[in-house]
């Protein structure tokens, strides 16, 4: 097994980043590891320019993500992490397969068109053609798992057609390139709702801070903003059926469900027939003991810059020698000369 996953360092990791994608890193890390696997994890930085941005907050993001998932638990024994400009080949590949990507796959992306809203002929290059660098980054390491969120799924059904066609074009039968990556969603916790709009993802780009959960908040932070979540005026019902209709109570539910580690129906048979004056309060309470070591870890490992940046550049080395061999076939394939 190959492990391959990406996280763009803008803004605070979130809720939905780690109940979404990095608690599952580091469950897969522990996996590949005792399976002999690999596990690649890195800050996507060449993503985060396809939008406005502030450089120096850029490269502080940067340090501050490497710090939040070293918190979490990632390990730079076990996974390499890295940041994708450390590694040029991401660049490289990027631009070899945009020769196989096709412009109606790209414009049929909801990200892409969520981003771009109305005004698509004022986007940057970069967020139009922003998955194809995403496939770029999983094929260059022949990637088999990709550990994400429901909102990347697209994107890595596009790189696998990516994939699939340069196998096709450039590549004999049983001599492909590139590996199809397969997606791993969580049952539980797939798509984190804001906490102030259940038909909204929690994102770091919500204006409104009182939207998502960052896991660099105290616990007078959380429990204020779990108290501040908008809700309905019913109490819990005994069936997920019953949440049908009902967003916010369906997203905090969900929510509890995936930081206990347990399912939507065993929550509800806990809390059924009360309110949210009575679940909130516990909800509160179990982020701020599971985020609680998490914080406290983030806090110290963000004050050395300087271990940080070790970090990343070791994992960086490693990331370059495993992404060689495909940087080398490719450019082959495509009968391009290297010397
Ligand atoms: P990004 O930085 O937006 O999010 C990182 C991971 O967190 C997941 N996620 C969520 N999961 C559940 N609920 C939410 N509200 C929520 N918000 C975010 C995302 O699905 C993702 O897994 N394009 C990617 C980064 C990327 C990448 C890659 C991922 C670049 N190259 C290659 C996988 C493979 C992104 O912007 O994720």
């Amino acid at each position: 097994m190959r492990i391959v996953s990406g996280i763009q360092p803008t803004g605070n990791l979130h809720l939905g980043n780690y109940l979404g994608a990095i608690r599952n890193w580091v469950k897969m890390q522990d996996d590949v590891a005792a399976g002999g696997g690999q596990s690649l994890y890195f800050l996507a930085d060449l993503h985060a320019i396809s939008m406005p941005h502030v450089p120096a907050e850029l490269a502080d993001n940067t340090f501050e993500m490497t710090a939040a998932l070293l918190a979490c638990g990632i390990d730079p024994q076990r996974s390499v992490l890295f940041n994708q400009t450390q590694v040029p080949a991401h660049a490289e590949l990027q631009w070899l397969l945009s020769g196989t990507a096709r412009m109606g796959w790209l414009n049929r992306m909801t990200q892409w068109k969520d981003k771009a809203g109305k005004n698509r002929e004022g986007q940057s290059v970069a967020l139009f053609t922003y998955p194809v660098l995403q496939a770029a980054d999983v094929l260059l390491y022949q990637a088999t798992h990709v550990p994400v969120g429901e909102d990347q799924k697209q994107h890595l059904e596009l790189a696998r057609d990516i994939a699939q066609k340069f196998n096709n074009d450039f590549a004999s039968e049983d001599a492909p390139v590139f590996t199809l990556p397969e997606p791993i969603i969580p049952p539980e916790a797939a798509r984190i709702m804001s906490l102030r709009d259940g038909s909204a993802k929690m994102s770091k780009s919500d204006p409104s801070d009182m939207s998502r959960i960052n896991l660099t908040d105290d616990a007078d932070t959380i429990m204020a903003k779990v108290k501040k979540a908008k809700t309905d005026p019913e109490v819990l019902p005994s069936e997920k059926a019953g949440l049908d209709g009902r967003p916010e109570a369906a997203n905090l539910v969900g929510i509890y469900a995936a930081m206990a580690g347990t399912s939507v129906a065993a929550v509800l048979g806990e809390f059924q027939g009360k309110g949210f004056g009575a679940f909130k309060p516990a909800l509160g309470e179990l982020l701020v003991e599971s985020l609680a070591p998490i914080n406290a870890r983030f806090i110290q490992l963000r004050q050395d810059r300087a271990a940080l940046k070790a970090v990343l550049a070791d994992g960086a080395a490693r990331a370059r020698e495993l992404g060689a061999p495909t940087l080398a076939a490719t450019y082959a394939a495509l009968g391009l000369v290297r010397g």
